[in-house]
């Protein structure tokens, strides 16, 4: 079967902020810095599979357009079971937290733009994530 590629495209703020209240954090700046990273979401995804959690696809309408597949995630499905629905292509895995922390052992890239938004969140970026946990403490991590 062909290898599906796992990636992940997200923003975040100065110290990790990536949600508030169901929205960006910064939704509603209309800041070049912000308008180029949603404009620079969009064109990578694009021709790709897109999925994530239920309130990160209702929380971007634009994600519904023909440009790439939606595919919304619920716990009850498996992570490598649901991967393996899109063999030879590029998923890119679109959050929230819960979804990156299942997710986060099948990832190979990782494309992260840091912005200048240092203002409140409700939800927050795990740098354990890039080492394909969930946490520091989980004790289902894999030996190395
Ligand atoms: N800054 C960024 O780049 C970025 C990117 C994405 C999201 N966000 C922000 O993050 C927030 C939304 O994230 P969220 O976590 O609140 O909601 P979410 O996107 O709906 O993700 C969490 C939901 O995913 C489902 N799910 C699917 N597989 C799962 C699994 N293996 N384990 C646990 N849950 C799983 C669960 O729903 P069920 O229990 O219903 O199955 C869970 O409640 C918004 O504020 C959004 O703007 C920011």
């Amino acid at each position: 079967m062909q290898k599906t590629i796992v990636k992940v495209i997200c923003a975040i703020g100065r110290s990790g902020q990536l949600g508030l209240h169901g929205r960006l954090p910064w939704e509603g700046d209309k800041g070049p810095a912000y308008l180029a990273d949603v404009a620079r979401f969009f064109e990578i995804t694009r021709g790709h599979v897109l999925v994530a959690g239920p309130r990160t696809i209702a929380s971007v309408p634009q994600f519904a357009s023909a440009d790439r597949e939606l595919f919304v995630l619920r716990s009850n499905m498996d992570p490598q079971e649901t991967l393996r629905r899109f063999p030879g292509r590029v998923v890119f895995i679109g959050g929230g937290p819960p979804i990156w922390s299942a997710y986060a052992r099948f990832v190979s890239h990782w494309d992260i733009t840091r912005l200048d938004y240092d203002g409140p969140a409700d939800r927050w970026f795990d740098p354990n994530w890039l080492l394909g946990s969930a946490s520091r403490n989980e004790e289902s991590r894999p030996s190395r």
